[in-house]
């Protein structure tokens, strides 16, 4: 069992690609901090050197469905031993940029990775600790695709087609509708300003 500190907490940030996740995670890292807590922010795959290391290679190299869940898994492993527990074991509020939602929306949903293996993966690497929360930001699949289109040189992931999109943001919803306690779905088509007045709202309540 993974203890945590009552202090922090763990939030994560997840989507498709084109869903604007990154512009809302510099704003609410600031927001979090203007209220005096300690954030740390770090992202997957990656977060630490050899998770870096590993992101490189899943972002840019062919390989089996399975390889791909493996090493994700893996970078996974050495992100929670090195970044993830310690801080919040000392009371960092942590924000990482994907986890394992991801997973199982783009392994499992996106590629077809059978289910199980992936939850034989998850309580193996990850134990009993869960998000507190998990930010889910939702676009439809149009709108995603023609961000990325004003993106000169996309990685592995972003060069799939619509239907792929299509499959990771209905395994995106699926997840959300069977952890409704732990993911908030957050509309991504509106304005900067509402959205950040419905994410001040969630954090007043969390
Ligand atoms: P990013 O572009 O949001 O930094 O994420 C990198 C890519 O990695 C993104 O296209 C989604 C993918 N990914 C997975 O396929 N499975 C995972 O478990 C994670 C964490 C990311």
């Amino acid at each position: 069992m993974i203890i945590k500190n009552n202090n922090s907490k763990f939030i994560t940030l997840e989507g498709i690609d084109g869903a604007g996740k990154s512009t809302h995670l510099n704003w609410l890292s600031d927001h979090l901090r203007r209220q005096g807590k300690n954030v740390l922010v770090t992202r997957e795959p990656g977060g630490t050197p050899l998770g870096e290391a590993l992101r490189e290679i899943l972002l840019h190299q062919a390989m089996h469905l399975e390889t791909e869940a493996l090493l994700m898994f893996a970078a996974r492993r050495e992100h929670l031993d090195k970044v993830i527990v310690p801080a919040l074991q000392e009371g960092t509020w942590v924000i990482s940029d994907r986890f394992t939602d991801a997973s199982f929306a783009y392994q499992g949903g996106g590629r077809g990775l059978n289910e199980t293996k992936l939850e034989t993966l998850e309580v193996w690497v990850q134990q009993d600790l869960q998000p507190d929360l998990t930010l889910l930001f939702d676009v439809p699949t149009e709108v995603s695709q023609q961000r990325l289109s004003k993106n000169t040189s996309l990685d592995r992931f972003e060069q799939e087609k619509q239907d792929f999109f299509q499959r990771v943001r209905d395994a995106y919803l699926k997840r959300a509708a069977q952890f409704p306690e732990r993911i908030r779905v957050i509309d991504s088509g509106r304005t900067l300003a509402e959205i950040q007045t419905d994410l001040e709202h969630v954090f007043s309540s969390l």
